[in-house]
């Protein structure tokens, strides 16, 4: 399920230095498969140039409302009705304003009011800007109309100030811009999700620990906001980045993750193990180096805790979802573990293929249930998680119409 395939969006420039980075995000945009139209204010073009969005988007880019030959090839109102979403970025102080007060005083803004379609502004501008009372009132002018607001971030800000102002990176808004389109499935739950290795210490500098890159988990986290979640994501050590609007926790052990679960669930929560526990924790981890004083070392391992058996035999407890990664017999040694750890639901990967599983972007799966089973092709981790959490999701209601009646 590719969200933002085929979506035809109208990327609004206004003027600001964050404008260079609305090239990046007509790049980003076209490489999900979205159709870009760019539309310049005036002040925009001193920052980039038209031909540069030109290139990148593969389309015209319209500057003007008053230019007879852009018309002629789409009119303004033709445009306003092609659009499926109209984003700006950066959004100005001063387009905010305009934007609020409903002007229609050059294409932009008249877009954005002759479309139907959703509208949603990425500002960018200096902190005092974004905390002075007119933008602030303009903004809940602009939220009351239903328009959408990315961020903005906070930080190093090109005049040198430090505060909230910045624009979105390009890829934390097309993070974001599913969620405009994807149906709102999930609205109202709460997803817990284990994601990444877990690291077992041996002494202060040494660890144990596996392959898992966490993208499984996170693409699970991103595709679960999409659909309108409130999502935990506890998070083994890994490189990537926290997904806009998730609450994540970075934990190093399977202790650590056990405790971090146990703290943030509750019973009506729909729990997805995917991280890749360590089975074993070093007995005895030293508390110095440990030196290479003899010709062998031995070290004793006991195991760690079963995170998600655990959660599973819990009274209260979520709906629970395993992950079962194998390299041969991969159904039936999930269905297994399916019963032997109490779950609802369980997605086996085989990760004896090296194009999918540990490290991939891709991945192929089963997803399978007490009485059935869905298989997934290799896709996206993402888009996989798409269509995993839709059946996770049908399960998870028709328990608890079960319970509930
Ligand atoms: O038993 P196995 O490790 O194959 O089970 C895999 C599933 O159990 C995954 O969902 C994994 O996140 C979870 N698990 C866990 N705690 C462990 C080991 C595995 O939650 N200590």
């Amino acid at each position: 399920m590719k969200i933002l395939a085929n979506k035809k969006i109208i990327l609004g420039v206004t003027g600001g230095i964050a404008a260079y980075k609305s090239a990046i995000l007509t790049r980003q945009l076209i490489e999900l498969g979205v159709n870009v139209r760019v539309v310049m204010t005036e002040s925009a073009q001193a920052f980039i140039t038209p031909l540069t969005f030109q290139a990148l988007s593969g389309n015209p880019v319209s500057l003007d409302l008053l230019d007879e030959s852009a018309e002629a090839a789409m009119g303004h109102i033709e445009l306003a009705k092609w659009a499926d979403l109209i984003l700006i970025a950066p959004a100005s102080a001063n387009f905010i304003a305009r934007l609020a007060n409903g002007l229609a005083d050059d294409l932009l803004t008249t877009l954005c009011i002759a479309t139907q379609a959703p509208i949603a502004v990425a500002p960018a501008m200096n902190q005092q800007m974004w905390a002075a009372r007119p933008t602030q009132r303009n903004l809940n002018l602009i939220r009351e109309d239903k328009r959408i607001i990315l961020g903005p971030a906070t930080g190093q800000q090109a005049c040198g100030d430090v505060g909230l102002g910045r624009m979105l990176e390009p890829e934390q808004i097309c993070q974001l811009l599913p969620q405009i389109f994807a149906p709102q499935i999930l609205r109202n739950k709460h997803l817990v999700i284990t994601a990444g290795p877990t690291r077992e210490p041996l002494d202060p500098v040494r660890y144990i620990s596996n392959h898992s890159s966490g993208k499984m988990g996170y693409a699970l986290a991103q595709a679960a906001l999409a659909y309108g979640a409130q999502v935990t994501l506890v998070s083994g050590p890994c490189d990537l980045p926290c997904p806009q609007g998730a609450k994540r926790i970075m934990v190093e052990s399977a202790e650590q993750m056990l405790a971090a679960c146990q703290q943030n669930i509750t019973g009506d929560n729909i729990f997805i193990a995917c991280a890749a526990v360590a089975d074993y924790q070093y007995s005895q981890p030293a508390q110095q180096k440990i030196k290479k004083q003899q010709a062998e070392l031995t070290l004793t391992f006991t195991r760690n805790p079963d995170i998600l058996a655990t959660i599973a035999k819990q009274k209260e407890r979520p709906f629970c979802v395993g992950f079962a990664a194998e390299t041969q017999h991969v159904e039936s040694y999930a269905r297994g573990k399916l019963n032997s750890k109490n779950l609802d639901m369980i997605v086996a990967n085989d990760v004896s293929d090296p194009t999918i599983g540990f490290n991939s972007n891709q991945n192929a799966v089963t997803l399978l249930w007490h009485d059935g089973q869905q298989s997934f092709s290799a896709a996206d981790k993402l888009d996989l998680s798409y269509e995993l959490l839709t059946i996770i999701n049908q399960h998870y209601e028709k328990k608890h119409s079960i319970k509930n009646s």
